[in-house]
């Protein structure tokens, strides 16, 4: 499978802190496909300020280096802009584009299966439980110094994700065929795991 010309797209998709990041950077190494956070696009729309649909077709590389992406304040403005067609659509043939490229890759997000790359090899929908979810996002807020409590980062969480759901254009939810992976009582070698053999069985299915 490995050498050039090959392409393999793994598409990964769920809720905010679901460990979509954490999963997608693992199997990103362990098979050495390229990795893209589609979730830092959306955050530096919102953090660019002004009109996010001029701000989404002039999104530089620059713009994804800001130290303050990956705050809850953020996150929130990208879960507002996400919901605008205009942002989303300028952000399209970026995205499709990192997917087919050579050596393979994972992205993550919200609507990589549904509508980026319906055509993925590997479909994952990771979840966990609100508490959890909220237990994860906090531990690492914390260590970078936030100061929200356990109990407002799950009601942020809620909130982006009751938008992220209930929006009109992409919303979250998964592909009829994707896999789901549901994390809450599973440690990451172990989420890690799964996703690898998933991906290992479709490349297996390939070369049959
Ligand atoms: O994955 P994240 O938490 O960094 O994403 C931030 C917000 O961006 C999320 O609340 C919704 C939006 N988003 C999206 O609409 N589509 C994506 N593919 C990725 C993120």
């Amino acid at each position: 499978m490995k050498g050039s010309g090959m392409r393999f797209t793994v598409a990964i998709d769920g809720p905010a802190a679901a460990g979509k990041g954490t999963i997608s950077r693992a199997v990103a190494a362990h098979f050495g496909f390229g990795h893209l956070d589609t979730g830092l696009l959306y955050r530096a729309v919102g953090a660019k300020g002004g009109d996010p649909a001029a701000a989404a077709a002039g999104l530089e590389p620059a713009d994804l280096e800001r130290g303050d992406l990956r705050s809850a304040e953020a996150g929130q403005a990208a879960s507002r802009v996400a919901a605008l067609p205009e942002v989303r659509a300028a952000l399209v043939e970026f995205q499709r584009r990192f997917a087919r490229r050579e050596g393979g890759a994972v992205l993550d997000g919200r609507d990589i299966g549904t509508v980026i790359c319906p055509e993925a090899e590997v479909k994952l929908f990771v979840t966990a439980s609100d508490e959890e979810r909220a237990r994860r996002r906090w531990l690492e807020l914390a260590a970078k110094g936030g100061v929200q409590s356990e109990a407002e980062v799950l009601a942020d969480l809620r909130e982006r994700d009751r938008r992220d759901r209930e929006r009109e254009a992409a919303p979250l939810r998964p592909a009829p065929d994707a896999l789901l992976l549901d994390t809450t009582e599973l440690t990451i070698d172990a989420a890690v795991a799964k996703a690898i053999k998933a991906i290992e069985l479709r490349q297996a299915q390939g070369r049959e």
